[in-house]
């Protein structure tokens, strides 16, 4: 029986890589004072429905429970994690700096860098709605990759003001701007054209896309009028001039004015962050502004947020040659050479565990050539072993694999010696 279409199981190898990465990204997190939540991974259906969009019902594992319960496994978290807020995290302090990494579940044709099962890591900051504050967001996912080792990637920053007050200008309210949103989001710029064509007039439709050409402020600024539109650039304005001075590599971001968001709860600045080499599955990161107060029936409160790929970061950084190393070998194997030596090598064992080095006991007693062929098999830094010469002398023997080089040491002075000639090299 295999694994569950778009699911995978993950090797031991594969998860020190996976584990790496995370360390690198958590310590990333950590400077920037973000603090860790979890959720359960299935929630009340319509959780997800209220203002995710109607593509996520196509999208989503729903089930109903045994006592005709209608429930989601989770395909996103940032509705999970304002769900909490609004239940018991609202009294707070202010801004509230939380992040989160697990699995998120999306009924996706599976392909390279997409599937059923993968994980997100990702961060919401609740309560401050300033530009700096958006800066400091996009330099957190700026940092996150920079640890990663990942070398190309661009963050293209908008905001959904600008579009939409385009949108209202050339004749499409609010209201009815979802289906273009959702067209927009996917760059099928053909079916946007007859979509606007239907209820426009040419030289309005030809506006429309002819802003899929605008690249910064300025520019987007000139198709949108209106005060929401100008508050908007002015806000993306001074979010890009925050950004330069907490620093980052800025030829990694540009402002794309036509970032859409395929969630419909986004309210205005949003970002996407892409990793050119990776064809279709490209976007790593997705984020902004967005309000989710109402499916709470809640007064709104500022949130932004953003949420990454981990898997589709490991494709990218594989692809690159840059997959997270880790030094997940054994420090030292241990065994006895014959039946007398076993009780010794168990207690060398302990004394070893007992200065927090990690090793393999060998259960049963093993000849000498055996045991060292697994020793380097298995990739051990050490091989500790007793044999009758040993047990006799009171020592266990150590050998060090890299260098071949074998030393003795007293059998209650294993541990410490093991340890030293490990951080020696
Ligand atoms: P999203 O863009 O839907 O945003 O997902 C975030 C990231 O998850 C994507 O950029 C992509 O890297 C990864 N992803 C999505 N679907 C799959 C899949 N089937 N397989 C592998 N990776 C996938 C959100 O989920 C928002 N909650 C982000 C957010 C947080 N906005 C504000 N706060």
């Amino acid at each position: 029986m295999q694994a569950p279409r778009g699911t995978r199981d993950f090797g031991p190898d594969e998860m020190a890589r996976r584990r790496a990465l995370e360390a690198r990204m958590r310590s990333v997190l950590r400077t920037y004072n973000y603090r860790e939540v979890q959720t359960p991974t299935f929630e009340d259906l319509e959780l997800f429905l209220a203002k995710s969009g109607p593509a996520i019902r196509d999208e989503i594992y729903a089930f109903r429970d045994k006592s005709d319960r209608d429930l989601a496994l989770r395909p996103e978290l940032t509705a999970p994690v304002m769900r909490f807020y609004f239940r018991d995290l609202k009294m707070a302090p202010k801004p509230l700096r939380l992040f989160y990494h697990g699995p998120c579940y999306r009924y996706d044709r599976p392909q390279a860098g997409r599937y059923r099962e993968f994980w997100q890591m990702g961060c919401e900051l609740v309560g401050d709605d300033r530009p700096e504050a958006h800066a400091e967001l996009l330099r957190l996912a700026l940092e996150l990759f920079e640890a990663s080792g990942l070398r190309r990637y661009e963050l293209r920053v908008g905001h959904l003001e600008i579009l939409r007050s385009l949108l209202e200008s050339v004749g499409v309210p609010r209201a009815e701007q979802s289906p273009l949103m959702r067209l927009i989001d996917k760059k099928e710029l053909g079916p946007l054209e007859v979509e606007l064509g239907k209820r426009l007039p040419r030289e309005k439709t030809d506006r429309v896309l002819r802003f899929f050409e605008a690249s910064n402020v300025q520019d987007a600024r000139a198709f949108a009028s209106g005060k929401r539109a100008a508050d908007a650039a002015a806000h993306l304005d001074r979010v890009l001039s925050a950004l330069a001075t907490l620093g980052g590599d800025s030829s990694k971001v540009r402002v794309d004015p036509t970032i859409a968001r395929g969630l419909e709860y986004y309210t205005g600045l949003v970002f996407e962050l892409d990793a050119p080499d990776l064809g279709a599955e490209k976007q790593l990161l997705g984020g902004g502004e967005y309000d989710l107060s109402s499916v709470f029936g809640q007064p709104p409160v500022a949130a932004a947020g953003f949420a990454l790929g981990f898997d589709r970061t490991l494709v990218a950084l594989e692809r690159a040659g840059h997959a997270p190393q880790s030094d997940d070998r054994v420090d030292a194997y241990v065994a006895a050479l014959e039946a007398a030596a076993l009780g010794p090598v168990q207690r060398a064992a302990t004394q070893l565990r007992d200065r927090g080095l990690r090793v393999e006991l060998e259960s049963r007693p093993l000849p000498l050539k055996r045991f060292l062929s697994r020793a380097s098999q298995i990739r051990a830094r050490s091989a500790v072993f007793v044999g009758a010469k040993e047990v006799q002398r009171g020592v266990a023997s150590i050998k060090l694999l890299e260098t071949g080089v074998q030393h003795d040491a007293p059998m209650d002075a294993v541990g410490d010696r093991v340890a030293s000639l490990l951080q020696a090299k």
